[in-house]
């Protein structure tokens, strides 16, 4: 692992841990519209815009780049019934998105992986579309 990354691990993981108090997620509520731990700057009203715009629906299968705490994802797993592969470094970030999926009933639709966006292990053809909010920060 590279410095880089794991400076970056640090500092997520603690933006992870954060993003679950009552504070956080008042101000999330009040920003966003809706809470689930979000570090990016996607609100939802973009993310219904992407969700049209990808015509996520029951077939789609998604890769989630930076997936941190499963924003948007697991919200679109719920509205539109798409699968998501969700892939991140910070381990912290997708123990939280896998709690919710469990506790918004979308486990099923939703699974994670700890892997790099630079060095994807999945094979061409996979996924029929592919997301990332606020990844390149
Ligand atoms: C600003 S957060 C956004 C998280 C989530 N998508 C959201 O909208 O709340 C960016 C995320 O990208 C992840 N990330 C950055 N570089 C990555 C890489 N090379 N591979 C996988 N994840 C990466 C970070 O760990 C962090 O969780």
């Amino acid at each position: 692992m590279t410095d880089n990354q794991t400076d970056l691990i640090e500092r997520f993981s603690a933006k992870y841990q954060h993003g679950q108090t009552e504070l956080c997620q008042e101000i999330e509520l009040n920003v966003f519209g809706c809470v689930y731990g979000a570090t990016s700057w996607t609100n939802r009203v973009e993310a219904d815009n992407v969700a049209k715009k990808f015509g996520l629906r029951p077939d789609t299968r998604l890769l989630d780049v930076g997936a941190g705490t499963g924003w948007p994802s697991i919200y679109w797993a719920e509205q539109t019934g798409c699968k998501s592969v969700c892939i991140d470094l910070p381990q912290e970030g997708l123990q939280v998105l896998r709690a919710r999926a469990e506790k918004d009933g979308v486990s099923n639709n939703v699974i994670t992986a700890c892997a790099n966006g630079a060095a994807l292990p999945f094979g061409h053809g996979g996924f029929d579309a592919v997301f990332h909010s606020d990844v390149f920060c």
